[in-house]
């Protein structure tokens, strides 16, 4: 991940595959709404994991979780991150917004890396991120007490920071978002 400013600047100046791009972090961090955002601005596809999960399952992300266990919605994810995959390679235009377990999955994070398509972690302070998910908390099986929230947050964050940038969102409109990262991407709707 892009620690230093000369690393930013690095990974700014490379060329990325101007095709896709992968939002990652955890639950809140707002990786739909900016995706769907630039998807609209760069009038590329906007596909949501969850979303490919729960038409191929016929069944919510809750009732994954369930009937069938957490064991089960991560195999369900796998598949179709790999359908997603197939996409990209059959020229795809696409922007990805993963669930906050995918990128966390060292297979998943493995295949996604392998595409070369750059990974953008959003991130915000985690009293912030449950404070955005409350409202729908239900929906979310993995949405718990600040605690167990915040524990859950920690363990996953240094598989985010293997994301090639990381964008904060604290307090920052999905406009500013956007435009940071398409920034750090040298991406232009062209
Ligand atoms: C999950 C996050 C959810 C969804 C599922 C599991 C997680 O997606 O994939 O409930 O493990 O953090 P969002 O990050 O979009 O809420």
């Amino acid at each position: 991940m892009a620690q230093s400013e000369s690393q930013d600047t690095l990974r700014s100046n490379r060329r990325w595959p101007q095709n896709a791009l992968f939002l990652v972090g955890f639950m809140g961090a707002g990786k739909t709404t900016v995706g769907q955002e630039l998807a609209r601005q760069l009038e590329w596809d906007f596909v949501d994991l969850d979303d490919r999960i729960v038409a191929a399952e016929g069944r919510s992300i809750a009732e994954v979780f369930a009937e069938s266990g957490e064991p089960a919605f991560r195999k369900a994810e796998s598949l179709a991150l790999a359908d997603v995959l197939a996409e990209l390679r059959n020229g795809g235009r696409l922007i990805v917004a993963l669930g906050g377990g995918a990128f966390v999955q060292p297979n998943n994070a493995d295949a996604i890396r392998a595409t070369g398509v750059p990974v953008v972690f959003l991130d915000a302070p985690v009293e912030e991120l449950r404070r955005r998910c409350a409202p729908g908390g239900a929906l979310r099986p993995l949405f718990q007490d600040q605690a167990a929230f915040s524990r859950l947050y920690d363990e996953r964050k240094g598989s985010y920071l293997q994301a090639d940038f990381c964008v904060n969102t604290a307090g920052r409109s999905v406009a500013a978002v956007v435009v940071e990262v398409l920034t750090l991407l040298g991406v232009r709707n062209s």
